[in-house]
């Protein structure tokens, strides 16, 4: 894969954060340490890119680095070609919009106060401005119907919903601007293990109708060997392994991924 052929190319990535003062004893205040300590990697189009690893490794950090929801201290996102930390202004606004994420907690996620067609047409309130009310009401109607939900949703609230109807619901909010990729932050592993396989069949089947990009965040490797095409494992906020996801799961060489993929007993192997 060239540089130009990648949908996301990222390049030495790197965050620190301040350690909270009195945390360790003898640490000074300005004591930093490292969430995402150089990663790189490319996503082709119609990709699913894993990264697994366990809690804490740097996962929602990296994430949320490739859509400019935190800053790096230094590194490179390029999203199809397009120098995003560089990016100000409305080429910002225009490459945020290719770009979405699908949260973890189905509950936090969701404004509270807000109806559910409000909520899942946001996205084209700030996009969209020429659009009227109705055509907005209308759009959102057609995705909620895309992720198994009835119109009758759209006046609801949140707390309306199951666990596994608000995942469908942010995953609505996600793709109602037509994006190319999402960035899919354990989208699964608050929702019990059956909802979240119909989840994870959802998120399949709309990938293959919207010729979605995935960036598929987990630290479950049964769930990451469902949908991956690529994985990365991580390990400390670096990336130990990379490659296609048949050989990390298959014939992994690092002793990391190993001791992961002992911890499960069975891994379903991608097809
Ligand atoms: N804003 C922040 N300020 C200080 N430390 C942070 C901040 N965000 C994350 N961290 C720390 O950075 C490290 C990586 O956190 P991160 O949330 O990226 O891990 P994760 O792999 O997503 O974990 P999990 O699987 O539990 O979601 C953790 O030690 C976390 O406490
Ligand atoms: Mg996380």
């Amino acid at each position: 894969m060239t540089a130009s052929q990648a949908l996301l190319d990222v390049r030495d990535l790197r965050k620190s954060f301040r350690r909270s003062a009195g945390t360790f004893s003898g640490g000074s205040e300005s004591e930093r340490f490292t969430a995402v300590d150089g990663a790189s990697f490319r996503v082709a189009a119609g990709e699913t890119f894993a990264i697994v690893g366990e809690s804490g490794c740097g996962k929602t950090t990296l994430a949320r680095m490739l859509l400019r929801l935190i800053e790096p201290d230094s590194g490179q996102v390029y999203f199809a070609g397009e120098n995003l930390l560089a990016a100000g202004g409305s080429g910002l606004r225009a490459l945020r919009r290719q770009m979405q994420m699908v949260f973890q907690d189905p509950f936090a996620s969701l404004n509270p106060r807000m109806r559910v067609g409000e909520i899942v047409a946001e996205p084209l309130a700030i996009h969209e401005r020429a659009l009227s009310h109705r055509e907005r009401r209308n759009t959102a109607a057609l995705m909620l119907a895309r992720v198994g939900l009835g119109a009758d949703a759209l006046d609801r609230y949140p707390h309306e919903f199951s666990g596994g109807q608000r995942q469908r619901i942010g995953i609505a909010r996600a793709l109602i601007l037509q994006p190319k990729l999402v960035v899919a932050d354990e989208p699964v592993s608050a929702l019990d293990v059956s909802v979240g396989a119909q989840v994870l069949l959802l998120l399949q089947q709309l990938q293959r109708e919207f010729g979605l990009t995935y960036v598929f965040i987990s630290h479950s490797l049964p769930v990451v060997a469902q949908l991956a095409t690529q994985v990365a494992v991580m390990c400390a906020g670096r990336f130990v392994e990379t490659g296609p996801a048949r050989q990390i799961l298959e014939h992994s060489r690092h002793a990391y991924t190993r001791q992961l993929l002992a911890s499960v007993p069975e891994v379903p192997l991608p097809k």
